[in-house]
């Protein structure tokens, strides 16, 4: 894994590298690591975990967002999706959604593979115009 300037960032995918080693995906063979950074500074990582029953597979985001949730942090402000492909792979579209529940438009995303990020971006480039928690008023 090439090293990055950021430090932090280093850290997470590090983190979501070693989640994609435990990936469940003996369906697609198509391993992804996830890491969010959150508000408070903790790090939560997540991979897919698919299902015999293929619908119900779990993307790696949806998974270090639940670990998060779990944990009691709710603001998502940085997250890295790997995947050991050489096609780059930057979150589906339920997974943008996911994101957008508990990250602002300015939240960075990276999109990386082995030799490190591919390319960064934000919640609000991947999915403009979203319908989140604030078309609903933000409810608690
Ligand atoms: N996958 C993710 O984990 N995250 C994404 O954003 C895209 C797709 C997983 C789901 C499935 O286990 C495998 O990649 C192939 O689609």
């Amino acid at each position: 894994m090439a090293t990055q300037i950021d430090p932090v960032l280093d850290t997470m995918l590090d983190l979501a590298w070693r989640a994609l080693a435990n990936a469940h995906a003996p369906y697609s063979r198509f391993r992804v690591g996830a890491c969010v950074r959150a508000e408070s500074g903790r790090l939560y990582a997540g991979c897919n975990v698919e299902n015999a029953s293929y619908p119900v597979g779990q993307c790696a985001e949806a998974t270090a967002i639940g670990a998060m949730v779990a944990a009691g942090d709710r603001q998502i402000v940085e997250a890295v999706i790997i995947t050991e492909g050489a096609e780059l792979c930057p979150p589906c579209g339920r997974c943008r959604q996911q994101l957008a529940e508990f990250a602002g438009r300015d939240a960075r995303i990276h999109v990386a593979g082995p030799e490190g990020v591919r390319v960064t971006t934000t919640l609000g480039e991947l999915l403009p115009m979203a319908f989140g928690p604030d078309t609903l008023g933000r409810p608690t």
